[in-house]
């Protein structure tokens, strides 16, 4: 059974077609990167005009790819939340007339299930019970899974998400958006241990901060400049190097520590990962070495995977589709949109 999914939550437009929820038949991802990159942030406006104009070259691509006619999909998933809502509002209302007009089902799928099953999209893949930690540009939370459409939230960031910080960090750091994939590179030259940036464990809770490691490398970066302003120009190679690898180690030593408790706490032995930040090189060889150490199995999809796409919304709406919840023309994107 064929899924086309959509995917505008943010600023990648996304399609794929995939196979019974866990075969990528097509997935296309036009990044808007380079338009937001300039101002070390996404823009909310030029991310929906981007996806005006992406979106039918984006489905017809998926399509194409997949040498497979609309006729031959069963439904199309489009996730509607949460997200921007002028982004969302592009791949629903489009999802939404493609429907309608091609008198193919509708499917709604919220985001985070799809970054939560997109585990199913590699091999070997989980069985329930897993955790999930999603740690992306808009969240950070660890789940229990117990089924398919059966995830309970234990505890999620109670500010900034990892994704988020790193993207400021960068900004600071003058290396521009999205700051994930520089800093990964940059810190891979530097000395994770030469800073010794804090660490919220926030102990006996499931839930995590880092708004404050994100103040300390401002903190960091005034204190050096003389004019207590955050000068990331005086800054020379090693030393760029070295603060990225130190944000991240504390990024890192966090989500960790914190996985490492809940595994305890709730006695599964099971860990999904997902999110842009799950993308990230030195997170996934910790967690692994976690695994391996505690005798935990641990699953990471490929990080195209990891980052937005379609496909991981195919697969969530795969399984609402098997289970008969179709969504409708009513159907209307949420910015907010709880699990
Ligand atoms: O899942 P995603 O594509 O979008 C959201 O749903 O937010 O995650 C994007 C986030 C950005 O903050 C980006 O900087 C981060 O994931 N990211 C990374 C890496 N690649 C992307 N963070 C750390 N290391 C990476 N390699
Ligand atoms: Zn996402």
């Amino acid at each position: 059974m064929l899924i086309l999914g959509i995917d505008t939550s943010c600023d990648d437009t996304s399609a794929s077609v995939v196979e019974d929820g866990r075969r990528i038949v097509s997935n296309i991802v036009s990044s808007q990167s380079d338009i937001h990159a300039k101002y070390g942030g996404i823009v909310p406006e030029l991310a929906s005009r981007r996806h005006i104009e992406m979106i039918i070259p984006v489905v017809d691509e998926a399509l194409k790819k997949a040498g497979v006619p609309l006729r031959e999909i069963a439904a199309v998933a489009v996730c509607h939340g949460p997200g921007l809502i002028g982004s969302l509002l592009i791949g629903c209302s489009f999802a939404k007339a493609l429907c309608y007009s091609a008198k193919v089902p509708l499917v709604a799928v919220n985001h985070l299930e799809g970054h939560i099953l997109s585990p199913f999209l590699a091999a070997p893949v989980p069985e329930f019970p897993f955790l999930s930690l999603v740690v992306s540009g808009g969240h950070t939370s660890l789940y229990a899974g117990e089924g398919f459409g059966n995830y309970h939230e234990l505890g999620r960031t109670r500010d900034d998400a990892a994704g988020e910080a790193y993207d400021k960090v960068s900004k600071l750091l003058g290396l521009g958006y999205p700051g994930g994939p520089v800093i990964d590179r940059l810190a891979q030259k530097g000395d994770g241990r030469a800073i010794d940036f804090p660490r919220a464990y926030l102990p006996e809770t499931y839930d995590f901060s880092f708004s404050g490691l994100k103040t300390a490398v401002l903190n960091f970066l005034r204190s050096r400049s003389g004019n207590n302003m955050p000068d990331a120009a005086t800054l020379d190679e090693g030393m760029i190097g070295n603060i990225a690898a130190s944000f991240q180690t504390a990024v890192v030593d966090v989500l960790v520590r914190k996985t490492e408790w809940a595994i305890r706490k709730k006695r599964i032995k099971r860990v999904a990962l997902s999110g842009g930040v799950a993308a990230n090189n030195e997170l996934r060889k910790r967690m692994k070495q976690m695994g391996a150490e505690r005798d935990v199995e641990v699953f990471i999809p490929p990080a195209v995977l990891c980052t937005d796409n379609a496909a991981m919304i195919a697969t969530a709406g795969y399984h609402h589709f098997i289970d008969g919840e179709l969504a409708g023309p009513g159907l209307n994107p949420r910015a907010y949109l709880p699990l």
